[in-house]
């Protein structure tokens, strides 16, 4: 244990402290990740017209327009309720689902409740998530649905964000029945989460054990948190944590055939190519988290509508472009699949070569 752990950080700072230091890591643009390990089979006959095209998804109980969802970051503090209020008006202006960042603070110091509030406020009618981690009881999971009336829950699974974090908890065994508590006591779809390190096969097994009938894989290679919560430390460098965990692409990989919640994905999406590969590996929604800060504090609302819009407009295209109607019909789309990810393929038994002659399947769509 630490000697040299600072008094407890004020919690409103910290949160001020990870969008800077995200910030700082989005900056330079994109960084190569797992993603660009997956490339698409063109097939130059295969394309449909662009008003066939229905960017519509279901999972669990949810209806989306649109595949894709600013996932959750902040709030807590005066600054990141602003980025909150910004982040739902981009959220109606585009009709995308938004999630809050955890509200443990809201329900621990009311004088901070409203800059959470916003994301209902600013966005009445919209799908807006809260989000908790796995160390909330289900008192508190019904508090902070009720603060942003709230059509869905995240909790957040952060064992190694917590590990690096200076004044993180090292409790983590209680979890695994505090979240059956909570999908027990909520009445709207829990979706469990990790914070960009990924859940594995095993782990998507046990939350579907749990009642948990989505879950969000959010994967390595975009905001990376051991470097976050390292950067934060005076001493006790946690530096060799940077770059821990499972990217999205090998999570749903992991996952394809097994017996596992409805998988959405994030962690590292740069583009709208990003999404439609995760779309192609079966994720019914992608989520993205740092790209869509970074276009926020570097052009401000305006930017982030635009980019979104623009987003949505191109996922359309490239359906067409792909062939498919739909986000459910790419899983009959033809990948190669190289370097790192077909390297956890074959160390983890998946057929890679099977994903390049997809479209050849009798079956394509059923098998998603
Ligand atoms: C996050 N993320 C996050 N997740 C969560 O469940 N609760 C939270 O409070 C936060 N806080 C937070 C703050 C900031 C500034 C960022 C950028 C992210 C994690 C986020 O939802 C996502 O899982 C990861 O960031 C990986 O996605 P990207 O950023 O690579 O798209």
């Amino acid at each position: 244990m630490s000697t040299d752990r600072p008094a407890r950080a004020s919690q409103g700072a910290r949160k001020d402290e990870h969008v800077d230091l995200a910030r700082a890591q989005h900056k330079h643009g994109a960084a190569r990740n797992d993603y660009d390990d997956v490339r698409f089979v063109h097939h130059a006959l295969a394309g449909i017209d662009r008003d066939r095209v229905d960017l519509a998804t279901t999972f669990g109980g949810i209806a989306w327009d649109v595949p894709l969802f600013i996932n959750g970051m902040t709030g807590g503090s005066a600054r990141t309720g602003e980025i909150n209020r910004q982040l739902a008006v981009a959220a109606r202006e585009t009709g995308v689902a938004i999630a809050s960042g955890s509200m443990s603070i809201a329900l621990r110091e009311p004088d901070v409740a409203d800059t959470f509030r916003v994301l209902r406020a600013e966005n009445p009618d919209g799908f807006v998530m809260a989000n908790l981690s796995a160390d909330a009881t289900g008192d508190q999971a019904l508090r902070a649905i009720d603060l942003v009336r709230a059509d869905a829950l995240q909790i957040h699974l952060n064992s190694v964000q917590e590990t690096v974090m200076p004044e993180g908890s090292r409790h983590f065994s209680a979890w695994p029945d505090r979240i059956a508590e909570i999908v027990g006591r909520v009445d709207v779809p829990v979706i469990v989460k990790e914070v960009g390190f990924g859940l594995s096969r095993t782990t998507l097994e046990q939350v579907l054990e749990l009642g948990v009938s989505i879950a969000d894989v959010s994967g390595a290679g975009g905001t990376d948190f051991a470097r976050i919560e390292n950067a934060r430390r005076a001493q006790d460098d946690y530096a060799f944590m940077a770059g821990w965990g499972q990217s999205a692409v090998c999570c749903l990989l992991d996952a394809a055939d097994g017996q596992t919640p409805a998988l959405l994905a994030s962690g590292g999406v740069r583009t709208p190519l990003d999404v439609m590969r995760a779309l192609a590996l079966g994720a019914r929604a992608v989520g993205v988290s740092g790209t869509f800060l970074n276009a926020l504090l570097e052009g401000g609302v305006e930017l982030l509508v635009a980019r979104i819009r623009a987003w949505i407009e191109q996922l359309g295209q490239l359906h067409a472009v792909l062939g498919a109607t739909g986000p459910a019909a790419l899983g009959g789309t033809d990948l190669l699949l190289g370097g790192s990810v077909r390297e956890f393929c074959e160390l983890r038994g998946i057929d890679a070569a099977g994903f390049s002659r997809r479209s050849e399947r009798p079956d394509k769509e059923a098998t998603r």
